[in-house]
This record gives structure tokens, C-alpha cells and sequence, in this order.
């Protein structure tokens, strides 16, 4: 009877032991230190795939565009940019985004960068795997300022041209550099796979804020490593154009305005992407800040990774986290509900949909406040205004730039900080209506009639709209009345 009820309990144990087993297996928990074998430098894409084959089949799910690729100054999308951005490449080309495997080949392709015998290596720093290397070979005084076209990519070719092409999703499409665009070494160190930073631009950022780098959590490692990249960004005149992150005062849209203000006033510092053709305005162009918008946002708490790489099941049994980084929209029941599990998913369409109406409405608002105030300033302008005055409205059309320009150029449409986006919304609408005021103040005093102004900025607004040439439409933009005032 005893030994009876001792076997039970004995088969009952190795039972559930066997099950634990069998569930630390499944769930592909990796407690071992981990060595690949791979060359510490390792930066090719391709040297990742037969080590980790469940991995790499997901990463080449980004060479599966989501959405069409349009270009953002499209009417449905964005139409006064080649308005807005007049002067500056951006006005010529810039298109929606897609997969990391493209992001160098599409760098490589854009009209900023063919059409720009001027671009420096620098645009690199946050698209390839090899800029590590470039560095190296370079040194940070002339890795970033190398020319693009003449010094970089001859070098490149060098260095990583023999793969070129090698990456071919099931259906054929090629990702030219695809084996050194944004990938595994960029992420993780080759030989642990532990998580890591390559690209210097974040450490230093990171540095000057006084960041605690001993006690960085896994949790935190989840967000920096999109952070090397999902920044704002600028290349520093005073330290060899090297890619840097205006993060001295914080990380909030108000605190990077009140430090680029104090780099721009510095002799030597930077003063902005380019001079508007329109309003004469040195404006300073923002680029994707997700991780600071997000940073002082609702989801602060919770890393990039859990909403964008979510453990998903391959293979039957397997969990890995998503290596396809793409809209959590399309993933949200590992993406959102592992949190939101009182919510239904339509619930959380339908919130997020609201908020990204609300801003995509207060977004084109803005846009539309500062096309009228550059169209004033430069009437201001060819009428030969007071230089103060003109001075004090092109300052504040800056303003009024960079506060619609920050939340636009985030890519999340207002959901990763939906009260952070209004703040920047309101504070830009304000500042351009105040360089709307003084300008207005400024030509009544010489007699203009404003009803024609206005008539001519309509006028002027629609022939962009109705340019069907995408990357002509900026020509548009300018016209007798509203003659370029840079480049004369
Ligand atoms: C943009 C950054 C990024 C890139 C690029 C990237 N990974 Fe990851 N990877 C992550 C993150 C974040 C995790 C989750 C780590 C964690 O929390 O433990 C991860 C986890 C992993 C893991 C651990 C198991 C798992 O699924 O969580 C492996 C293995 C891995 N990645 C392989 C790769 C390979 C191979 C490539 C290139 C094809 C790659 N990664 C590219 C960010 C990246
Ligand atoms: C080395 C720079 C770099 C890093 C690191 C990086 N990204 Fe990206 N990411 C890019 C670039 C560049 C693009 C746009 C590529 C293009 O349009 O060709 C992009 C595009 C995206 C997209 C849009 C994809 C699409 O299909 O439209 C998402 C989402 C994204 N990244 C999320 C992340 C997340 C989350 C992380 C961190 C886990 C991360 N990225 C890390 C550079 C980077
Ligand atoms: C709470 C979940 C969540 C977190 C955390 C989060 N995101 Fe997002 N992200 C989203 C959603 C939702 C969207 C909007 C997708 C859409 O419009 O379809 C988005 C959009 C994006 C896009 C644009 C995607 C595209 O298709 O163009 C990028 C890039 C991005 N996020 C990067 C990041 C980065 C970097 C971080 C961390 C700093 C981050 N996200 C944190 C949920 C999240
Ligand atoms: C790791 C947990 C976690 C995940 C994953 C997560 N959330 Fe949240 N969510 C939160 C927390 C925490 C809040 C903040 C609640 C508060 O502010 O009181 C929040 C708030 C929200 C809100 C209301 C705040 C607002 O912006 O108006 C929405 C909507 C939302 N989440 C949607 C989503 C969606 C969509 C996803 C997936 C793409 C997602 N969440 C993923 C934890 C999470």
C-alpha cells in the first residue's frame, strides 16, 4: 500500500517535471551564453541566416510592403510640402516609408541623394550595417563628410559590393542591399546576440544627458536600440558634421527647439537643413522623432519592441519575437492585448483611428497657417519692408515650422503621444498666425491689398495641388507674384 501510493506520487512528479520541460523548451528560453561563431565585426545580413533561420524568415517579411509606397506631398496625403519645403531636397522627393531591408537601397535611389552632388556619407550613419566599418576605416572626423557620390559609395562597393543583390524574398523582389541595409548587427552583437548600440550618434546623445549606462535594463534596451535611429537628428558643423541629436535640455518637441536655438546661436553652429526660397527663412527640418515623442507619452513604459517585435509562434511551436517591423495594427492581439486584454481589438481601431483623424486634421491646419506665412513674409519681402520686421516674422515662421514639422515627420500619426502632438500643433499654429499679424501690420502701412494677397496664395496653393508630376511640384511654388528670394 505504502510503496503503492509512493509510486503514484513518484510518476505524478516525473509527470510534471516532464511537462516544465517540455515548456521551457517550447517556449525557446535561451539561458546559455550564446556564441555564434561570427566575427565580432561581422556586418553582413547574410552570415545571420543559417544560424537563425526562424529569425531571418521573419526579418525578409519587411521585403512585403505593407502599404504603397506614395510619395507624402501627394494631395491625399500631405500637399503643401513642395510649399513648405521649398528650397530644400525634401520639396523634390520624399515618400512614405517601408521594410529596414530597403532602407539603403532607397536611400541610395531618393532624388535628395542622386540629385545632391553635395550629399555627405553622414546620410549613411542610420540605414547601412557597415557605417560601423566606416568609421573604422574613416575615423569620426571624416566618416560623416566623406561625399556621398565621389568617396562613399566607391568605397562601399569596395568593401560590401559582392553581395549586392543577393537578398530575394519568395516572390522574386530584390532588396539590392538588402545584406547591409538596417540588420542583425545593428541590433545585436554578432557573437552573443546580445542586444546592443552600434551607431555612436545614440552613445554620445546618451552621454551629454548623463544616462546611467551600468544600470540600463533589458527593458530599456528594447527602445534604444530603435533609438540609434528613430530620432531627430542633425550633422554638427562644429564636430565634423557628425550625426547628432539635440538632446542637451530633454527630450520633449519644446526642450529640442530651446537647444537648437542655442546651437544656432553659437558662432559656427547649426542653423538649420536649408534657407525657405519662399520666405528667406533658415528652417531647421525635423526628421522621425518616434522615440522622444513617444518617450513622454502614454505607452512611455512600454518599449518599442513590445508593440512593434511582439513573440510570436512560428513553426508550431516556437516563440520569437517578431523580426518584421511594420504597423502593430496588423499584430494586435500579441501586440495590444497582451495588456488591453479587457478590450476588444475594434475597440482599440477605433481609438486609434480617433486619434490619428485629430491629428492628421490639426497637422493640415498647421500646414496650411504656414504656407500663409511664408507667402507673407515674402510679399514682405519683394515690398521692401523694414529688415527688423522681416527679421522678427522669418523667426517666427521658423517656429511655427518646426512645431507642425516635429509631429508630422513622426511616423505614428499622433499615437504614440497624442497630447504631446497637440501641444507642437497649437504652438505652431500660434507662431504662424503671429508672423501673419506683423506681416499684415507691415504691408497695410505700405497700402497692399490683402484680398489680393490672399487671392494669390489660393491661386499659388492650387497649381501645386494640380501639378500631377510629383517631383515638379515644387516649381509651383513659385511664380512672379511670389518671386524666390534666396538665390538672388
Ligand atoms: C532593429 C533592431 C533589431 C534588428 C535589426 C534585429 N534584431 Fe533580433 N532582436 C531585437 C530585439 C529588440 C529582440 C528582443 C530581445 C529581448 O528582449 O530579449 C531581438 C531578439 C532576437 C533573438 C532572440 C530570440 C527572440 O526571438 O527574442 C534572436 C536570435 C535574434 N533577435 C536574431 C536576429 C537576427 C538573425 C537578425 C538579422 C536577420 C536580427 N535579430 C535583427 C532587435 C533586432
Ligand atoms: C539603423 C537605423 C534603424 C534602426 C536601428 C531601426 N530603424 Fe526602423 N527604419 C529605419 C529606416 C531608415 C526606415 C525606412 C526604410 C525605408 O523606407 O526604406 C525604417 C522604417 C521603420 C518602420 C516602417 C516600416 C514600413 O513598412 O513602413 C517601422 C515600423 C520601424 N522602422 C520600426 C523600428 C523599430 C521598432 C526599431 C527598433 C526595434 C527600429 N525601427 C530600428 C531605420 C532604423
Ligand atoms: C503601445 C504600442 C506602441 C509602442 C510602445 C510604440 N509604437 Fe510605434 N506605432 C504603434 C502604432 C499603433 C502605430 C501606428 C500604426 C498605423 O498607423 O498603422 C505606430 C507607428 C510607428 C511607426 C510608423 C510605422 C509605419 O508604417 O510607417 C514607426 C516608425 C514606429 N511606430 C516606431 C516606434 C518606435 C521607434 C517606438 C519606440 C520609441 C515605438 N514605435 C513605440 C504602436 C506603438
Ligand atoms: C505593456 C502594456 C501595453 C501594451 C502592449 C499596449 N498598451 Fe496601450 N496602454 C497601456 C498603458 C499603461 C496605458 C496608459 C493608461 C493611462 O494612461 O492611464 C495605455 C493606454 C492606451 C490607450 C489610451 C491612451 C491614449 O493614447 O488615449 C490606448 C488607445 C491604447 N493604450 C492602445 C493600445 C494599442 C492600440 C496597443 C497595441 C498597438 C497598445 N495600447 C499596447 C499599456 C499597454
Amino acid at each position: 500500500m505504502e510503496s503503492y501510493k509512493k509510486s503514484i506520487i513518484f510518476i505524478a512528479i516525473s509527470f510534471l517535471l516532464m511537462l516544465v520541460l517540455i515548456g521551457c523548451n517550447s517556449s525557446d528560453a535561451q539561458e546559455q551564453p550564446i556564441n555564434t561563431g561570427l566575427d565580432p565585426d561581422e556586418w553582413n545580413n547574410l552570415a545571420f541566416k543559417d544560424i537563425y533561420p526562424l529569425h531571418w524568415e521573419s526579418y525578409m517579411k519587411n521585403m512585403e510592403n505593407e502599404k504603397e509606397v506614395l510619395p507624402k506631398n501627394d494631395p491625399s496625403i500631405e500637399p503643401f510640402l513642395p510649399i513648405l519645403w521649398n528650397g530644400f531636397g525634401f520639396a523634390v522627393e520624399y515618400n512614405l516609408t517601408r521594410g529596414h531591408t530597403y532602407a539603403f537601397e532607397d536611400q541610395m535611389n531618393v532624388r535628395r541623394i542622386t540629385q545632391n552632388p553635395n550629399a555627405i556619407s553622414a546620410c549613411m550613419s542610420c540605414k547601412t550595417t557597415v557605417f560601423p566599418a566606416m568609421l573604422e576605416e574613416f575615423g569620426p572626423e571624416r566618416a560623416y563628410q566623406l561625399n556621398y557620390h565621389d568617396e562613399a559609395l566607391p568605397w562601399l562597393e569596395d568593401f560590401a559590393g559582392e553581395y549586392k543583390g543577393m537578398m530575394t524574398d519568395e516572390h522574386g523582389n530584390v532588396a539590392e542591399w538588402g545584406h547591409a541595409s538596417v540588420g542583425c548587427s545593428t541590433c545585436h552583437d554578432p557573437v552573443t546576440m546580445e542586444l546592443r548600440i552600434s551607431l555612436p550618434q545614440l552613445t554620445d546623445a546618451l552621454d551629454r544627458l548623463g544616462f546611467d549606462f551600468e544600470n540600463v535594463t533589458q527593458h530599456d534596451m528594447r527602445s534604444l536600440v530603435c533609438a540609434q535611429c528613430h530620432v531627430e537628428y542633425y550633422f554638427d558643423p562644429l564636430n565634423d558634421r557628425q550625426t547628432t541629436f539635440p538632446w542637451g535640455y530633454g527630450l520633449t518637441f519644446e526642450d529640442m527647439w530651446e537647444y537648437s536655438e542655442y546651437q544656432a546661436s553659437r558662432e559656427g553652429g547649426f542653423q538649420g537643413e536649408y534657407v525657405s526660397t519662399i520666405s528667406g527663412t533658415p528652417i531647421l527640418k525635423a526628421q522621425h522623432p518616434e522615440y522622444e515623442l513617444w518617450s513622454y507619452g502614454p505607452h512611455q513604459t512600454v518599449s518599442c519592441a513590445d508593440c512593434h517585435m511582439p513573440y510570436q509562434r512560428v513553426d508550431g511551436k516556437k516563440k520569437v519575437s517578431s523580426h518584421r517591423w511594420g504597423s502593430p495594427m496588423n499584430t494586435m492581439e500579441e501586440s495590444c492585448l497582451t495588456c488591453h486584454g479587457d478590450k476588444s481589438v475594434t475597440y482599440l481601431e477605433n481609438r486609434v483611428n480617433d486619434i490619428q483623424y485629430r491629428h492628421k486634421d490639426a497637422l493640415l491646419r498647421a500646414q496650411e497657417i504656414s504656407v500663409s506665412a511664408h507667402y507673407y513674409v515674402n510679399r514682405m519681402i519683394t515690398r521692401g519692408v523694414d529688415e527688423d520686421k522681416i527679421k522678427e516674422a522669418q523667426a517666427l515662421v521658423r517656429e511655427g515650422q518646426w512645431f507642425w514639422d516635429m509631429p508630422a515627420a513622426e511616423n505614428s500619426y499622433g499615437f504614440h503621444n497624442p497630447d504631446g502632438a497637440m501641444a507642437s500643433f497649437t504652438r505652431s499654429i500660434e507662431k504662424s498666425q503671429q508672423a501673419i499679424i506683423l506681416a499684415t501690420r507691415e504691408l497695410m502701412k505700405l497700402g497692399e491689398d490683402m484680398e489680393e494677397l490672399e487671392r494669390q496664395i489660393e491661386i499659388t496653393k492650387e497649381n501645386v495641388i494640380n501639378e500631377e508630376i510629383h517631383h515638379e511640384k515644387h516649381k509651383q511654388a513659385i511664380n512672379e507674384w511670389f518671386p524666390n528670394v534666396r538665390d538672388n
